[in-house]
């Protein structure tokens, strides 16, 4: 599938990855920047912020009580469909907004 990361400033990267790799691996591995990730993909640094885009909402998988805790330790503005990029593991094509900063 692939994962389509937009960054404030409205650059694109699409990246191919495979399934079961998470949005936030398939940044770090692969040097997009805007995702910081400083847990490594634990749900405890609230660093790999991503604001999933509308049309991708659906489907995504429920929001863990960890996970939900950190959301609200963003450095920029949660929003209804912020989440967590460690937490999302692409199962079909996914576009992700990067927020302007995640420290
Ligand atoms: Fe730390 Fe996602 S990488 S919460």
């Amino acid at each position: 599938p692939k994962v389509t990361f937009i960054q404030p400033d409205g650059m694109e990267t699409v990246l191919e990855t495979d399934t079961g790799t998470s949005v936030m691996r398939t940044a770090v591995s692969r040097g997009v920047p805007g995702i910081v990730a400083e847990c490594g993909g634990s749900a405890m640094c609230a660093t790999c912020h991503v604001y999933v885009e509308e049309p991708y909402l659906d489907g995504l998988p429920e929001i863990s009580d960890v996970e939900d805790e950190m959301l609200d330790c963003t450095s920029s503005e949660r929003c209804p469909n912020s989440r967590l990029s460690c937490q999302l593991k692409v199962a079909s094509d996914i576009a992700v907004r990067l927020p302007e900063t995640q420290v």
